[in-house]
């Protein structure tokens, strides 16, 4: 089936440019060889953005958001804009497009990937074969709640709320339901219902959504215990479920597990066109460097084939053209194992580039028909 589809770029700053282009090349490369036609538009977004328009969203970009078939964004932010209040800031613009785009589901996949076993911070025994989803609430919590800053006999008090809905909380499960119903039919809510109102609403609520799915095991865990679980035995978990905030931190932590924040994708859903983002930031220390880790990129675009085109073949075309890469020890510097030859994020991509073209050449040995 060939499609044709608009594709939106926010390379946006940092080293979102470097790993952007990763993304962009192997959606060029599925279309080329698989004659899809996909047009690339690039927008700015949060720093550069500022830069080039004063504020982090321009409403160019938003009404380019608004009719694609699909978002692609690098990351955002930087010490250049470190001074600018919260509110205006280059991730507010990131704050502002989920926001704007209605995408309220953050699905965050942390799984081992093989050529990298020896990376992981784990024994053997504890990182085993993981292979989990956090399913992150991603359009209210303390992100969007109110804030501010107020001065109290001369002294300086700032404030933020984390409060739900029970729709929100109700949406967000459902769709973390359905992807346990589609995995090992296991769930755990994590939250902190033993101080917070907002989170024992939370708890109600998903045992609410879980009797609509009594197939599925639903399991609740506070948040400071989830993170020690995660570090303790990873495995016990298949999809977790949590609040904007709890989910932002959970899964950097998981991503450690793996082996590198780089290697992580992810892919937001709601009422308009999906986006895809890898969930590491701008890393400003390596950007301009050429040592960016573009595997969270291209994984995230293999979420785009996969979930918003319904292309498995071109993604798995990617996916197993980049393990045979990593296959070969080729690594950049946050995955190699020290005193191990390096490369950066461009001949990476190139290798990536040559082995699909490769792959393809051989599709029959490799088992797979084109
Ligand atoms: C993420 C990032 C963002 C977030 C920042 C850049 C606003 O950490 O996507 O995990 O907190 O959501
Ligand atoms: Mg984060």
């Amino acid at each position: 089936m060939k499609l044709k589809k608009t594709i939106v770029l926010l390379p946006g700053d940092g080293i979102g440019p470097e790993v952007t282009r990763a993304a962009a090349n192997v959606l060029h490369e599925c279309a080329r060889e698989f004659q899809h036609q996909f047009t690339f538009l690039e927008l700015p977004v949060g720093g550069a953005a500022i830069d080039k328009t004063g504020g982090p969203l321009p409403h160019e970009t938003l009404d380019a958001c608004r009719k694609a078939d699909a978002i692609f964004l690098g990351a955002v932010g930087g010490p250049k804009w470190d001074s600018i209040p919260v509110g205006k800031r280059p991730e507010t613009g990131l704050l502002e497009l989920r926001k704007g785009l209605g995408l309220y589901v953050n699905l965050r996949p942390v799984k081992l990937i093989e050529p990298l076993r020896n990376i992981s911070p784990l024994k053997p025994e504890r990182i085993r074969e993981l292979d989990i989803e956090i399913v992150r609430e991603l359009a209210g919590g303390m992100y969007f709640g109110e804030r501010g800053n107020v001065k109290e006999n001369g002294v300086e008090r700032a404030f933020d709320t984390e409060s739900y809905s029970t729709r929100e909380i109700e949406r967000i499960a459902t769709f973390a339901f359905h992807r346990a119903e589609a995995r090992s039919r296991r769930i755990c809510s994590v939250d902190k219902a033993n101080v917070l109102a907002s989170s024992q609403l939370w708890r109600r609520t998903v045992s609410a959504v879980g009797t609509v799915y009594p197939n599925v095991k639903l399991e609740h865990m506070y948040v400071d215990n989830a993170a020690m679980q995660l570090t303790l035995n990873p495995t016990q978990f298949d999809v977790m479920l949590s609040t904007n905030m709890f989910g932002d931190i959970l899964s950097d932590a998981a991503a450690a597990l793996v082996g590198s924040i780089g290697l992580i994708p992810s892919a937001s859903f709601g009422s308009s066109a999906p986006l895809f983002e890898p969930i590491h930031g701008s890393a400003p220390t390596l950007a301009g460097k050429d040592a960016a880790n573009p595997i969270g990129s291209i994984l995230s675009a293999t979420m785009m084939l996969r979930d918003a085109f319904g292309l498995s073949l071109e993604a798995d075309w990617v996916e197993q053209s980049l393990v045979r890469v990593l296959n070969t020890g080729v690594r950049t510097a946050d995955i190699a194992e020290p005193g191990k030859k390096t490369v950066g994020c461009s001949v990476f991509i190139d290798m990536l580039h040559d082995e699909m073209q490769r792959t393809f050449e051989h599709a029959e040995k490799y088992g797979w028909g084109v």
